[in-house]
């Protein structure tokens, strides 16, 4: 066997999941262990073991390369990466897909990312970090323009305030600096120009020097249709995302992420990984919101649907240096994903709650139950364990087909509470969405239309 057929992978989200589908789907036949993973990674068949031990447990972890003679580990969270678990991994001789702790400050310090950005020139929203109160008040009276609030630390994708007024930023400012209400992650807050436009999120693979980049995803953190309610991890997401075209989509691979893994480099910082920047598209062009050290979620759902080339094959060039070797395919048409969350999430929601209809959803064609916060009870039934339940992907050879697809398999899931947002993509087709009303709905979703189904894995 050769070194990464046996995988270590850490996490337990529905990117998680996805990502040991695209892992088992390659020709090298690999033997997954995922830590702690969630009731899909434990219902996925003889190849995936899931292992009792947290993401944040570096030493388990070792222990368990150890034991398993695990040669390569792929890291899904940016928590483990911000406190140094691709150091301790490499420092044992186990291969780590996923940067050290000095180039995930990209993403676990937003003061150290605007600098970043500021030395090397990616173009960003203005800014200014404070620990003081008073100088950050001082700051928010002296600009005219309105302003977006954050923890510079890692806040689980709460630490982001987007203000409406001076009075709202000087009391996010209080809330952060004052009342402490991120812990450390608020230590310094970083004050933003608030920007307009629509979002995108741009990810490449990476190995050390060079990038190769992911088609453009679409993300929908507000909890409700249409953009209402509190900010989530993600409700839904869909690829290609058309808001921003190829010579686009070039020009921030070479003038942001490029540049950011150029600047790491000439501190002498190798960046390994998959480099994210979520990005506003503004009237003046592009402009980086923030980086992320890993796989989006629910991005991830969406995006190694559409990946032809093994995804083994790409990690292990990212860990030897040797990407520029790697010619990435993708597949034609688009992917597009639906979250089913618990009732009362983003806030405090049940947990325990039995899940049905997912072998049904799974089984349609061109159709991935990707599963986020499940687990196999000890009674064998399959229930909820977190506030984002699960996805549901839908690919296809356009977005509507994709769209139609994903619907069709969320309206077979069913638990008590359970909701989901109705426009995933809906910017896009307009009257044309599925959920719209206009939609063709006399087409049948059924034909797969020769999509290649390679990143499919039923062994679950
Ligand atoms: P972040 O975690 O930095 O991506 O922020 C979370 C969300 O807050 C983003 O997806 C945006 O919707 C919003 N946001 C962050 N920064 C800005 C900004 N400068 N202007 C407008 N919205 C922003
Ligand atoms: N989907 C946004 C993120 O993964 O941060």
């Amino acid at each position: 066997m050769n070194a990464s057929s046996r995988i270590l992978l850490v996490g337990s989200g529905g990117r998680e999941h996805a990502l040991m589908r695209q892992l088992l789907a390659s020709p090298r036949g690999v033997e997954l262990w995922v830590a702690p993973g969630n009731g899909g990674t434990a219902r996925a068949g003889e190849r995936v073991h899931n292992v009792a031990v947290s993401a944040e447990d570096t030493a388990g972890l070792l222990a368990l390369c150890h034991a398993e003679r695990i040669e390569l580990c792929v890291v899904g969270p940016e928590g483990p990466l911000v406190a140094g678990l691709a150091d301790a991994m490499t420092a044992a001789g186990v291969a780590c897909f996923g940067p050290c702790a000095a180039a995930a400050r990209l993403e676990g310090s937003k003061d150290f990312s605007k600098a970043l950005m500021a030395r090397v020139g990616i173009a960003t929203a203005r800014s200014a970090s404070f620990s003081d109160a008073a100088a950050a008040r001082a700051y928010v009276a002296s600009v005219p323009w309105r302003l977006v609030v954050k923890a510079s630390g890692l806040a689980a994708g709460k630490g982001v305030i987007v203000c409406d007024d001076r009075d709202e930023a000087l009391a996010a400012i209080d809330l952060i600096l004052v009342e402490r209400a991120f812990g450390d992650a608020g230590d310094v807050v970083v004050v933003e120009e608030r920007l307009v436009g629509e979002e995108v999120s741009v990810l490449a693979f990476c190995d050390g020097r060079h990038v190769a980049l992911m088609p453009p995803a679409q993300d929908h953190k507000p909890a409700f249709d249409g953009d209402r309610g509190p900010n989530t991890g993600g409700m839904g997401a869909y690829a290609p995302a058309p808001v921003i075209d190829d010579a686009g989509l070039r020009a921030i691979g070479r003038d942001v992420l490029q540049a950011a893994v150029d600047g790491l480099a000439e501190d002498g910082v190798p960046y390994v990984g998959v480099i994210y920047a979520g990005l506003m598209v503004t009237a003046d062009g592009p402009r980086v919101l923030e980086f992320n050290v890993r796989l989006g979620d629910p991005e991830t759902q969406v995006l190694l649907p559409l990946l032809a080339t093994d995804l083994v094959e790409i990690i292990e060039a990212c860990v030897r240096g040797r990407l520029a070797d790697v010619a990435l395919r993708w597949h034609d048409g688009a992917a597009a994903t639906v979250v089913a969350a618990s009732g009362g999430y983003p806030g405090p929601c049940a947990k325990g709650v039995a899940i049905h209809g997912v072998d049904e959803a799974d089984a349609l064609a061109g159709v991935d139950v990707i599963h986020a916060g499940t687990v196999v009870g000890e009674d064998g039934v399959l229930r909820t364990s977190g506030g984002r339940v699960m996805s549901v992907t839908g690919r296809g050879a356009d977005l509507s087909e994709a769209l139609r697809r994903a619907y069709a398999g969320i309206d077979l899931i069913r638990f008590e509470g359970m909701h989901h947002r109705n426009d995933i993509g809906a910017r896009v087709l307009g009257a044309a969405h599925p959920r719209a009303g206009g939609g063709r709905h006399g087409d049948s979703g059924r034909d797969d239309s020769g999509r290649d189904d390679s990143g499919r894995d039923d062994s679950g």
